[in-house]
């Protein structure tokens, strides 16, 4: 294998060889390709797309992917993909981490569905998976026709070797592998875990930034893209495909990561969260989440993500008459947090890394009793200076449906509620 090496950008028509001359110039598909390569397209949009939302690579491999024996329907394990079998609940869930395997489980199998909404077929709405694994697939090779996969590595360092590159992640990046995309996740020192966004809509994007520029939030070259790299492995191995939500099995004789070359805009990609350029109040007030957003998968209505993947990064918070964390609320959206890394400074304690909450549409929440007292009586003359945090939110337009699995979890929380059950009345109609 290559070295690894990154392209950097977003969505750019990126062209990488590991062989000189692989690529073809001046045409996609010549009669003979360089190094008996076949070419074969992968196109992630519509052909008649706007050239801004069109994705699609060329790719020069040793094999087509056609080339592989009929698949069979085999158990998904942790991958649920019907949401409406239970109730959806009102309630404010949280989950302690869920604990590492203590059976040999690599990625596929580590899968855990908490809540979604939505499905591949009507082409809209999100699922949100954990994942914990202790081993790297072996001989088997993974891809994903239902839906891209933002993931958010929260312990241990990530290998995924996938047909356009390979990348390496840790903790505070996030790796996204569009539809189709085959990889297989290798562990190279050991368990990882970490939580998944399975887009069924449209892909992740950059937000505009309006007003506040041209710089700022996530900025594009920080967006990383593998160097193509190929194996020319002749071995059985498996294929696995999630398709319509069920979970597929064929043989194949040979890698399927064999792509020598490929150009185009279609590919997987990585970004340190820790290059977030954060943007906030220097006045008074805490502006909306929206602040923080990383990345977000458009609805067909303007203005309104189906899915904001959204970072409470380490920040200075200098507002003045201000209660400095998040405020009490309710939103039309729903919202599933994770965290990376550190503390959330909306909680006092509940939140350790790799727990999960999910606060539902108009489901109230906020600060606890604890956080809420002591930001009520901090000293604002000096900046609060954020240091050993990563939080983040899946956030999306519909009600996250939590799955029967996520509901009956040891790790869940049957408590949670009460961590606003100590918010005093503080209520004194004679003393403003
Ligand atoms: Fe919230």
């Amino acid at each position: 294998m290559a070295d690894l090496h990154y392209q950097s950008g977003f969505g750019n028509e990126f062209a990488t060889e590991v062989l000189p001359g692989a690529l073809p110039v001046g045409r996609n598909s010549p009669q003979r390709c360089a190094y008996g390569l076949y070419a074969e397209q992968l196109s992630g949009s519509a052909f008649t797309a706007p050239r801004a939302d069109n994705r699609r690579s060329w790719l020069y491999r040793i094999r087509p992917s056609s080339m592989h024996r009929p698949f069979v329907q085999v158990d998904a394990g942790g991958l649920v993909s019907d949401f409406d079998a239970v109730a959806a609940t009102p309630n404010q869930l949280r989950w302690n981490p869920v604990p590492l395997p203590e059976q040999p489980t690599d990625f596929v199998q580590g899968l855990l569905t908490m809540a979604g909404h939505g499905g591949p077929q009507g082409q809209s709405g999100a699922a949100v998976h954990l994942y914990a694994a202790n081993r790297s697939m072996q001989g088997r090779v993974f891809y994903n026709a239902d839906g891209e996969m933002l993931i958010v590595p929260q312990q241990g360092r990530h290998r995924f070797v996938t047909e356009l590159g390979i990348i390496e992640a840790e903790p505070h990046e996030i790796v996204v592998i569009p539809r189709g995309v085959r990889f297989r996740l290798e562990l190279p020192d050991g368990p990882v875990r970490g939580y998944v966004c399975e887009n069924f809509g449209a892909h992740f994007r950059l937000p505009d930034r309006g007003p506040i520029g041209s710089n700022g939030l996530a900025n594009a070259r920080d967006f990383l893209t593998p160097v193509a790299a190929y194996e020319d492995v002749d071995a059985p191995t498996e294929l696995l495909a999630r398709f319509q939500g069920r979970l597929w099995s064929a043989q194949m004789d040979h890698s399927p990561l064999d792509v020598v070359a490929w150009h185009g805009n279609y590919a997987p990609y990585k970004y340190d969260l820790r290059r977030f350029n954060t943007i906030g109040s220097i006045s008074y007030d805490h502006p909306d989440p929206s602040i923080f957003l990383v990345l977000h998968s458009a609805s067909d209505t303007p203005g309104v993500s189906a899915i904001d993947f959204v970072i409470f990064p380490p920040r200075i918070l200098a507002m003045q008459d201000t209660f400095r964390p998040p405020w009490f609320h309710r939103n039309i959206a729903s919202e599933f947090m994770g965290l990376v890394h550190g503390k959330y400074d909306a909680k006092a304690d509940g939140f350790a890394p790799g727990a999960s909450s999910l606060h539902n549409s108009m489901t109230g929440h906020g600060p606890d009793a604890a956080t809420f007292e002591k930001a009520s009586n901090a000293d604002l003359s000096k900046p609060d200076i954020i240091t050993d945090t990563m939080a983040f939110m899946f956030e999306t337009r519909c009600v996250l449906r939590p799955t029967a699995q996520a509901l009956q979890l040891p790790q869940l929380q049957h408590d949670y509620y009460r961590c606003w059950q100590d918010l005093k009345k503080n209520f004194t109609p004679e003393t403003p």
